[in-house]
């Protein structure tokens, strides 16, 4: 997309003067973010926090005014951690470690590389969400982690391109949402507390960061210029999931939103995060994000990293000398944070020692620390097992699952694992694919190091001996002229799309790969085509060949990535993930939401992206342009198959429905938000002949908005012949718009369509309700 000039102000300025001219000072966009004063204390609107405050309070009472500075940056550490705060002794505070990464606790041994939030996204299964993230923070706590940098619900996906998409959830604010809800909850049970990120607008890695340009001139990061009513209906949606559950620090982002340095946007940190969320916790800069001095503190920052010398560190307490700054912002700022610390119970003896786990340098002397869990290992498997969707199956005498083979060839080069190496987090490549190695997770501070890989070529070694069938594998002969043994029963062909963060993807599908895929399908009838994509992958280059008898979209599974699809193919698990977004059939469906916006013309210095198509992203969009995508948001495809019937509304009788909330702000915003207005209730029925899950969709037309929006799921087992009741509570906020005006979610009038069935276009029951 081009980055336009967003704003009339500025438009009129440039049409006053007559001329395009060169903007050489960012004056032009000052005042597009509003300035917010910075938020008062939380003290007393969540009685969660009230003990951890009054503890902070008496604690913050006793530092100097340099040890309260000392707690807001980052310094340097004696151990892996990569964010440190120092400890106070005196007071019994350890200091604080801070960590990577969203599926595992990054640069260490001994922990799991656990599935990434896309395939935690595909599941649509809220337990194993929880669970996952519960079994993953035990692995941060006994590494010494005060702080997991995760989970990400930012960028949620906007740009099909984005880098580092695979590292969120789902681009549907709902999905995306309700499984961060989980996983904060999840991890934060353990006494980590959740870095919950990036706030907001971060959604793409091209410009995320200043820069300098070929003739030696300063390039500001993009500006991510966001109406009120689209960020609160899809970007800010999933960060008040996040807070209502609880979570004790936010992480602000790169870019800036109205020009306005994300960490330093008062809007954003004081005025919609701290006071109209009623966020508690600390709110810490991405790394390297901060731009200011003593203006990002009374902006909303709490902390910044990694080692902020040359921006906070002592000038904080120089601008209270000098009367600049007021020192009570300080005291926030420190009080936040201790009662962050105080609210987890990191106080307490029995939080392991900071950064205990985690060396500073793997080569070197260090002593092991297994941080896993026994238990962790079926959570494990079913998290790698139920992030798999099956896009396409023949069903029959080919396709899935696999029917006793006797041969089985297999070809590609994602088929077979790539040594781990101990001084990085993963595979580095930075082209389409990730060639001669499995991606079980992509690149950048989102990975981690696995405590082994099951491959598919490994897990299928395994089956073919269990089985006494024979194995056929040409991974190496990446050229796509392999050549196929005629006998073969089946074919399947490993492929993956590679995104990391530091940029964008070069593409959404690749030649190379499709090509491989077309020349096995072209001499084999049963070839099942397996993906490993960190992000949407087109496949319309070879989904309509005959021979292609199934398609898996496998995700970024965790190291039980083999052993999860041998399951799968063999029929031993049943799939039951769906896509957390839409896969259409070709690029033009994106529109100017492909790619990244890049700078140009006289903008250069200072590059601008509106979010001018507002809330209409993937389906929401291909809904209103009635683009028909391949397989839609929310499709996934079983061994068995379901039926819908008893679609039933009814309205909760207590909460009242007048147009607005009037309840008190807890975490997350007004209280009577969550309030249950309505219930949804629908009868699913396996009618096929195995058991399977089933993932049941409830969307909502709320007038004035988009056709239809999910808002609410419910994951079910069914056996054959089998029904169960789904059920789906709609809240206040689930039924209402953001009213820009009144600065409130407002309840429309009028009627609700009401939607359930398999998928965002299998709506396979229709009803409405009306306020
Ligand atoms: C803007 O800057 C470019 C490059 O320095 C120059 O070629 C161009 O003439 C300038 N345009 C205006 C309107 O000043
Ligand atoms: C950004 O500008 C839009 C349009 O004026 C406005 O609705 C929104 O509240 C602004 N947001 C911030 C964070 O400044
Ligand atoms: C604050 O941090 C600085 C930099 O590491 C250190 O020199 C100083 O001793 C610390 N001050 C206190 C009171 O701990
Ligand atoms: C400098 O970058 C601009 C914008 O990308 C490009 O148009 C121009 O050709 C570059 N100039 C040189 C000398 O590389
Ligand atoms: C912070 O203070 C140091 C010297 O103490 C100075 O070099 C630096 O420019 C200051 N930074 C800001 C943002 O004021
Ligand atoms: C006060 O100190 C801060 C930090 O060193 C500096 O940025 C600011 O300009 C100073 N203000 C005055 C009035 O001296
Ligand atoms: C992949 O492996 C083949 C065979 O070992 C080798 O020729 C090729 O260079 C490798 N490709 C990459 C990108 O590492
Ligand atoms: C692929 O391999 C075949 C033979 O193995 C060779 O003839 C062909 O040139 C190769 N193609 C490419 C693009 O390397
Ligand atoms: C499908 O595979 C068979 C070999 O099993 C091959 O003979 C046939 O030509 C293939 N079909 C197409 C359309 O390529
Ligand atoms: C697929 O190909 C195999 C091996 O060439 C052959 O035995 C089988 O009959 C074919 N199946 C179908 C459905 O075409
Ligand atoms: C691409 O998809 C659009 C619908 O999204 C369709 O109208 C168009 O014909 C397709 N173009 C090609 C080249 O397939
Ligand atoms: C298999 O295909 C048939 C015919 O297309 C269809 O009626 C049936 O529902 C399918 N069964 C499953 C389990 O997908």
């Amino acid at each position: 997309m081009k980055f336009l000039i967003s704003t009339t102000a500025v438009l009129t300025l440039l049409v006053r003067n007559g001329v395009a001219q060169n903007i050489t000072s960012d004056t032009h966009f000052y005042g597009l973010s509003p300035s917010i004063p910075p938020a008062l204390l939380p003290s007393g609107t969540t009685d969660s926090w009230a003990a951890a405050y009054s503890k902070a309070t008496a604690f913050v009472a006793q530092l100097t005014q340099e040890e309260k500075n000392n707690l807001t940056y980052g310094q340097s550490t004696r151990n892996g951690c990569v964010g440190w705060i120092p400890a106070i002794e005196r007071l019994g505070f350890h200091g604080l470690c801070l960590q990577d990464a969203g599926n595992g606790v990054r640069l260490a041994d001994g922990v799991n590389a656990w599935d990434s939030g896309i395939h935690v996204g595909a599941t649509w299964n809220r337990n194993l969400a929880y669970q996952r993230a519960l079994h993953m923070g035990s692995e941060f706590r006994n590494k010494g982690v005060n702080i997991a940098l995760g989970p990400v619900v930012g960028p949620i996906g906007r740009i099909a391109e984005g880098g580092r998409n695979w590292e969120g959830i789902s681009n549907d604010p709902y999905l995306c949402g309700a499984l961060a809800f989980e996983t904060v909850r999840g991890i934060q049970e353990n006494g980590v507390v959740t870095s919950v990120k990036h706030f907001i607008g971060n959604e793409q890695e091209t410009n995320r960061n200043p820069s300098t340009n070929n003739q030696s001139q300063h390039v500001e990061s993009v500006s991510s210029n966001i109406d009120d009513k689209t960020l609160h209906e899809l970007y800010l949606w999933p960060f008040q999931d996040a807070v209502h559950a609880g979570s004790g620090n936010i992480m602000c982002s790169y870019n800036r939103i109205n020009n306005s340095y994300a960490c330093q946007n008062s809007k954003m940190l004081n005025g919609v995060l701290k006071d109209e969320l009623g966020f508690q916790g600390f709110v810490v800069s991405d790394w390297g994000a901060l731009h200011a001095g003593y203006a990002a503190a009374e902006a909303g920052l709490d902390m910044v990293m990694p080692n902020a010398a040359t921006f906070w560190a002592k000038n904080l307490t120089a601008s209270i000398n000098n009367g600049t700054m007021a020192e009570s912002i300080l005291d926030n700022m420190a009080t936040r944070i201790i009662a962050t610390w105080y609210q987890f119970s990191q106080d307490s003896p029995d939080f392991p020692v900071p950064g205990v786990g985690l060396p500073k340098s793997l080569p070197a002397q260090h002593v092991f620390v297994d941080a896993k869990s026994p238990s962790s290992k079926q959570v494990l498997l079913d998290s790698a097992i139920e992030g798999h969707v099956l896009a396409k199956n023949t069903n029959g005498s080919l396709g899935l699952p696999l029917k006793s083979p006797k041969l089985v060839s297999l070809f590609g080069y994602d088929a077979v694992a790539a040594r781990t190496n101990p001084s990085t987090a993963g595979p580095t490549s930075r082209s389409s694919q990730i060639l001669n190695s499995t991606m079980t997770v992509a690149g950048g501070s989102g990975a981690n190091n696995p405590s082994y890989i099951s491959s598919p070529l490994d897990a299928l070694s395994q089956r073919a001996w269990e089985d006494g069938t024979q194995l056929l594998w040409d991974v190496t002969n990446i050229n796509s002229t392999a050549a196929v043994d005629a006998a073969s029963d089946v074919c399947i062909v490993m492929l993956n799309a590679w995104a990391t963060e530091g940029s964008d993807r070069p593409g959404v599908h690749d030649d190379y790969s499709d090509a491989l895929v077309i020349n096995i399908a072209n001499q084999c009838n049963n070839t099942i085509v397996v993906i490993h994509n960190a992000g949407v992958r087109l496949v319309d280059q070879f989904i309509e060949h005959p021979n292609v008898t199934a398609l898996i979209y496998a995700h970024l599974p965790g190291q039980d990535s083999g052993r999860a699809l041998v399951s799968l193919l063999y029929g031993d698990s049943n799939p039951s993930g769906k896509l957390p977004y839409s896969v259409p059939t070709n690029e033009s469906a994106y529109g100017d939401l492909l790619s990244p916006g890049q700078p140009e013309g006289i903008y250069y210095l200072f590059p601008q992206d509106d979010f001018s198509e507002g809330v209409y992203i993937d389906y929401r969009a291909f809904d209103h342009a009635n683009i028909t995508p391949r397989y839609e948001f929310g499709f996934g495809l079983s061994y068995t198959t379901f039926s819908y019937s008893s679609l039933s509304i009814t309205p909760i009788s207590g909460p009242s429905t007048a147009e607005y909330p009037v309840g008190k702000i807890v975490e997350g915003g007004q209280e009577d938000l969550w309030d249950v207005l309505f219930r949804v209730t629908a009868s699913v029925t396996n009618t096929g002949d195995v058991d399977g899950a089933e993932v049941a969709q409830l969307y909502v037309g709320i007038p004035g908005g988009p056709a239809k929006q999910l808002r609410g799921f419910e994951k079910v087992d069914v056996e054959p012949g089998k029904s169960v009741e789904v059920s789906f509570d709609l809240t206040r906020r689930d039924l209402s718009s953001w009213d820009v005006g009144a600065q409130k979610w407002q309840l429309q009038r009028g009627q609700y369509g009401v939607f359930v069935g398999a998928s965002s276009r299998m709506l396979l029951l229709v009803g409405s309700l009306s306020i």
